[in-house]
């Protein structure tokens, strides 16, 4: 049998719903640095912006030019973390090759109030502590929680493997399923014998950029199978999932593009919301 699709077109237009009326009320401000011009950034910031006009929330696109010096990158930070109208920003990553080495240096001057990626040791830090600390959790992991509560799929007790162990997605992502009570497995580049780990999975996420990387005997009969990669190639945006193929096992599967992708973005958006709420509470 064929697993069911999980949209993630479907369950962000729901959450981009949801914050329509909280946009309204608290007109929160959302920033997107962009240093140089990379094709997928261009892309994603594009999405960015569209979303934000859909749910009426004030956007703005600052570009930098991609020969652009650190100190300009570091000055414009500056300037966003201290204009009290601006609720949020990001700097969309990966920055030019000569700033590549300071990406750490940069997302530490970014004022965690106003961190909408979730990047900062600060909010990466808090989720550690339990759910309640989730307040702005990196966009692509919250995006995956989303959409399977969307799909009221549960998590608690469930066996979950998550491949890839980046910063911004796989250990991100273990941590929130940990935050509710799932057993998890996280699996990365020296894991021995991947299959062993991803047939027990009854929830199998796969964040790694390797298409094709996920074949259907890998797979549990019945599982859950969130493909969290997007590699560009000839024929077009493919996931790490072997998607014809493993939709014949799984129960359900999220396509790429159209699963993770828009969550990604919605999520974002969430999370300018709330950084807008809480800089009102202070
Ligand atoms: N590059 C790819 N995805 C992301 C993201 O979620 N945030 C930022 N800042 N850069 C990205």
């Amino acid at each position: 049998m064929s697993a069911r699709i999980l949209s993630g077109k479907e369950a962000a237009s729901a959450l981009l719903g949801e914050l329509t009326l909280k946009v309204k009320t608290l007109d929160p401000k959302l920033v997107v640095v962009q240093v140089g011009d990379n094709p997928a950034s261009e892309s994603y910031i594009k999405q960015k912006m569209k979303n934000s006009q859909e749910i009426g929330m004030r956007a703005e696109h600052r570009h930098l030019p991609k020969e652009s010096e650190l100190s300009v990158l570091m000055a414009l930070i500056e300037e966003l973390n201290s204009d009290a109208d601006v609720s949020g920003f990001i700097v969309q990553l990966p920055l030019p090759d000569h700033l590549s080495a300071h990406v750490p240096q940069v997302i530490r001057a970014i004022d965690p109030k106003k961190d909408v990626d979730g990047f900062t040791a600060y909010n990466l830090g808090k989720m550690f502590l339990s759910k309640e600390f989730e307040h702005l959790p990196p966009a692509t992991p919250a995006g995956v929680i989303a959409l399977l509560e969307y799909y009221d799929i549960p998590i608690r007790g469930q066996n979950v493997t998550v491949v890839g162990h980046s910063n911004l997605v796989g250990k991100p992502l273990s941590t929130m399923f940990l935050n509710r009570d799932a057993t998890v497995t996280t699996c990365h580049i020296h894991t021995k014998d991947l299959a062993s780990h991803t047939k027990t999975a009854d929830i199998l996420c796969v964040a790694v950029g390797k298409p094709g990387l996920i074949t259907a005997k890998m797979v549990k009969p019945g599982a859950v199978v969130v493909d969290i990669g997007i590699t560009r190639t000839d024929e077009g945006l493919k996931g790490d999932v072997d998607f014809d193929a493993v939709k014949e096992v799984a129960s359900a599967i999220t396509p790429v593009p159209g699963g993770i992708g828009p969550m990604t973005v919605a999520s974002l958006m969430r999370n300018c919301v709330r950084a807008k709420e809480r800089q009102l509470e202070l």
